[in-house]
Formats: structure tokens, C-alpha cells, sequence
């Protein structure tokens, strides 16, 4: 496969090439495409130095596949470039997720729907994606009818800059800003832009992205999102109000069965998911795992995922796997 990765120098673009490399992707040639402030730098793939390329040269290059990690204006502008010289684009902005053309993969859940037709395939939102490895298996069993979910989110969600924020606040430098107040030894509950209606943009996504992904409009998710001073690694509070009441020992057998995630759970060794231990893994994991006394049929849960891997990078590649799998590119 001729594969681009467009955003290689970002946070996320870092980490593709990682799981490109660790998953060992059939790349034949890689090209690797940045903004213009970046062309000419030098990046190394599985220790072959590649010279960054513009978006332009990139499209004339005719890839099979382009795993977009550069933001929504760059995907809106671009992707349709891309797709129209018949490259297929896995875009990890939010350019594309509830346009109706286009799929939104979870190849866990619903990969199945993809088809050679398909040139641009958005990938979900990283809380978005944790949350619905989550939900979905026990959706399919107690029908899920409202989700209220709150977001502990590391600052590697929003990009280089906002690491660099918390990194300088630490050590005590004054630099460059990615939020409107510091981070560290604080907690923002804003995540991307405030909306009309009250809402931040990465709130929406959470109420929004979990209906198209299980295609179900049946139930509802509110959702306060909240940034921490984490380096890698989101976690979520999770409520889940269900049509049929459960067992929950049945929920963590059905959790366990679930492929891509892992329950650690147990309150006598103090296990549980944490960020630091997610670090650099694929799977999603879920803990304090428990009935809400408050309401019938309801469930509390606490998921973890590393927002780089599973939440961007890991499910993108995934994508691509399947495509390549199954003959679609
Ligand atoms: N961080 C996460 O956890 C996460 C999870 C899921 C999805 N995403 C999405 O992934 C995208 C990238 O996020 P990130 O966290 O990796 O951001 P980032 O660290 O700020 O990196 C942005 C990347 O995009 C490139 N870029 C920016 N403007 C460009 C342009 N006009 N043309 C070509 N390339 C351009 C940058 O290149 P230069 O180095 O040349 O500026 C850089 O490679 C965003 O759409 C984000 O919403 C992020």
C-alpha cells in the first residue's frame, strides 16, 4: 500500500506511525505531509528518514490510503482532494462524522458497513470512541435509554501546544498558551469551543457520535466534558440507564467477552483503570463497576482509554487493516 499520513508531525501523527510500524503495516511506500512550516523537515519510519511533503505533491502522489490527523479546515479542504484521485482518506478530525454520506467506524462495531465506495471514513471522536466500546455490548443486551457522562481528559487531546502548556507550567516557564488558564494543579470544564446552547463542541460530540456509531437514535447521552492535567490518557464517569435490569456479574463477563477491552475491577486491591496505566495500550479498560441505588436498572461505570491509541491512532489503523482485509482499496 502507497499510504500518506497527513499531520506525521502532530501528536497524533506521531503515535500513527508508531502503530503503522507496530502493527506492521503492508506500507510500500509512505509519504509524509505536514503544513508548509514543516516541508523539507526529516521524520524517520522504522529507521528510514522520510522528508515531509505538502498537501499538494501529497494528493499528485495518488495513495491508496491517507490517514488525515491535521484538523477539521485541512480535512474539509482536502479529503475531497484526496478522494476524487481515488485515494481513500481515514480522517481523524470532526470534519466529517455526522455528515449522513459518510461512515463512522468503530471497526469493533461496525466496520462491516464499510464498502469500496467509501473514500472519506471518519473516525470518532477519542471520549467518544472509549465510550462506545464500552456501551455497545451492553447495549445490544439491556438497551440502553440515556448515558450522563463526565470526561477527565488529558491535555495530549488537544495537541502539542497544550502539552507544552502544562510542561512549562511545570517547571515554572512562561510560554505559549493553549488554554485560556492554566492546567496544571487545575481542572477546565471547557473542552474545544462553547456552543449556542450552553454546550462545549466535544460534548455534542459525546451526545451525538454514540447514536450514529450503534445506529440508534432510541437512546440519549449528556455529556460535561472536562480537561485535567494528565499527560496521556482519557477517563470518563459513565451512567447508564437501561430498558431491562442486569446482573453485574453478567456486565463484567459480557465487558471481559468484549474484544478491545479489559475490566479491572476489584475494590479489596484497589484495582481499577487509571490513565498511567493505559499509556500506550489499545485495549479500552473499565472499573468500579457498580448499581446506581438511586434509579432502577442503572449502572455506574468508570472507562479508561489512551486517547492517542484507541482514541485516534489504534482505530484508524484498524480501519485501514479492515479495508486492506477485505479487499476495499
Ligand atoms: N490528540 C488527540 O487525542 C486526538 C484524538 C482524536 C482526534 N484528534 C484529531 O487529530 C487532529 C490532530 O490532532 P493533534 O492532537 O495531533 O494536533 P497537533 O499535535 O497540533 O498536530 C497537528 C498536525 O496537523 C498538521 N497541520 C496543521 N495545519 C495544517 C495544514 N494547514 N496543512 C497540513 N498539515 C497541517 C501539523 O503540521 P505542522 O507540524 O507542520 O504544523 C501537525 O502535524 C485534530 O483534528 C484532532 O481533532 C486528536
Amino acid at each position: 500500500m502507497k499510504v500518506a499520513v497527513v499531520g506525521a508531525t502532530g501528536m497524533v501523527g506521531e503515535v500513527m506511525l508508531k502503530v503503522l510500524a507496530e502493527r506492521n503495516f503492508p506500507i510500500t511506500e509512505l509519504l509524509l505531509v505536514a503544513s508548509e512550516r514543516s516541508i523539507g523537515k526529516k521524520l524517520s519510519y522504522q529507521g528510514v528518514e522520510h522528508t515531509i511533503i505538502g498537501l499538494s505533491e501529497a494528493v499528485r502522489s495518488q495513495a491508496d490510503i491517507a490517514i488525515f490527523s491535521a484538523g477539521g479546515d485541512t480535512s474539509l479542504e482536502w479529503a475531497p482532494k484526496f478522494a476524487e484521485v481515488g485515494t481513500t482518506v481515514i480522517d481523524n478530525s470532526s470534519a466529517w462524522r455526522m455528515d449522513p454520506s459518510k461512515k463512522l467506524v468503530v471497526p469493533e462495531i461496525n466496520a462491516d458497513l464499510l464498502t469500496a465506495d467509501d473514500k472519506i471514513i471518519a473516525n470518532p471522536n477519542c471520549s467518544t470512541i472509549q465510550l462506545v466500546m464500552a456501551l455497545a455490548p451492553l447495549h445490544k443486551k439491556y438497551q440502553m435509554k440515556r448515558v450522563v457522562i463526565s470526561t477527565y481528559q488529558s491535555v495530549s487531546g488537544t495537541g502539542v501546544k497544550a502539552v507544552k502548556q502544562l510542561e512549562n507550567e511545570m517547571a515554572g516557564i512562561q510560554g505559549e498558551m493553549a488554554y485560556p488558564y492554566p492546567i496544571s494543579r487545575n481542572a477546565l470544564p471547557h473542552c474545544d469551543v462553547f456552543l449556542e446552547n450552553g454546550y462545549t463542541k466535544e460534548e455534542m460530540k459525546l451526545a451525538r457520535e454514540p447514536q450514529k456509531i450503534l445506529d440508534d437514535r432510541t437512546f440519549s447521552v449528556s455529556a460535561t466534558a472536562v480537561r485535567i492535567p494528565t499527560a496521556g490518557g482519557h477517563s470518563e464517569s459513565v451512567n447508564v440507564e437501561f430498558h431491562t435490569d442486569f446482573e453485574l456479574n453478567e456486565v463484567r463477563r459480557i465487558l471481559n467477552e468484549t474484544t478491545g477491552v479489559t475490566v479491572q475491577d476489584n475494590p479489596d486491591t484497589n484495582t481499577y483503570p487509571m490513565p498511567i496505566y493505559a499509556h500506550d495500550k489499545d485495549e479500552v479498560f473499565v472499573g468500579r463497576i457498580r448499581r446506581d441505588e438511586t434509579q432502577r436498572n442503572t449502572l455506574n461505570m468508570w472507562v479508561v482509554s489512551d486517547n492517542l491509541r484507541k482514541g485516534a491512532a489504534t482505530n484508524a489503523v484498524q480501519i485501514a487493516e479492515y479495508l486492506v482485509e477485505n479487499a476495499l482499496v
